[in-house]
């Protein structure tokens, strides 16, 4: 048999963490923790644009209870791989999440400011219950003292792109996560 060929390093990554295929066997695990955790009950996922679009995307399809969608949006690093103060609320729900199983999905948990700021404000809302999935944990990173109850991995502390992470909104499309090189790391 031919030896199956690994795919190509991107250009302007130092390498990959991730295949595509570790992401996906992890993403359908996920998807049974939390229909063992939900059951039948209904979820409504409130995902953070836009680096969880293509997790959220994927873990929704892993799970085949009953789902509400919205999206929030904060502000973003920019063209920077450092986060610059406290983020700010820029895009809020749409839906009420009022005593509603809620389930928040992000990309990644760094120094635990995005996530401290939308369950806070979700917490307010009094949601019948309230969880945190994320695909990636820096966990030696944080500022905020905060946990997620799901995650995907704990990687270290590199600045990683792809399956939905950026740097200055490229690299989304990657299927697999990698580290970007330090020359690519300015714009
Ligand atoms: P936190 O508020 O510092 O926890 O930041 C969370 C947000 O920062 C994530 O939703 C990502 O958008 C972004 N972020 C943190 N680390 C990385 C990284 O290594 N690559 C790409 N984006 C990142
Ligand atoms: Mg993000």
């Amino acid at each position: 048999m031919p030896a199956k060929k690994t795919p190509a390093l991107h250009p302007d990554l130092e390498s990959v963490l991730l295949t595509h295929a570790q992401i996906q066997r992890r993403v359908k695990q996920l998807g049974a923790e939390l229909k063992r955790h939900y059951r039948d009950e209904e979820i409504t996922v409130v995902a953070i644009m836009n680096g969880a679009l293509l997790f959220t995307a994927d873990l929704l399809r892993s799970v085949d209870n009953p789902v509400r969608l919205d999206c929030v949006r904060t502000t973003s690093y920019g063209a920077s791989t450092e986060s610059l103060g406290t983020p700010k609320l820029i895009h809020g729900l749409t839906l009420d999440v009022t005593g509603r199983h809620v389930l928040i999905v992000d990309d990644i948990l760094d120094t635990g400011k995005t996530l401290s700021l939308i369950s806070s404000m979700i917490r307010g809302m009094r949601p019948a219950s309230l969880r945190v999935c994320v695909l990636l944990d820096k966990k030696g990173r944080r500022q905020v003292p905060f946990e997620a109850d799901l995650v995907g991995f704990e990687i270290p502390d590199k600045f990683v792109v792809g399956y939905g992470l950026d740097f200055a909104e490229r690299y989304r499309n990657l299927h697999e996560i990698g580290v970007l090189k330090p020359a690519k790391q300015k714009v």
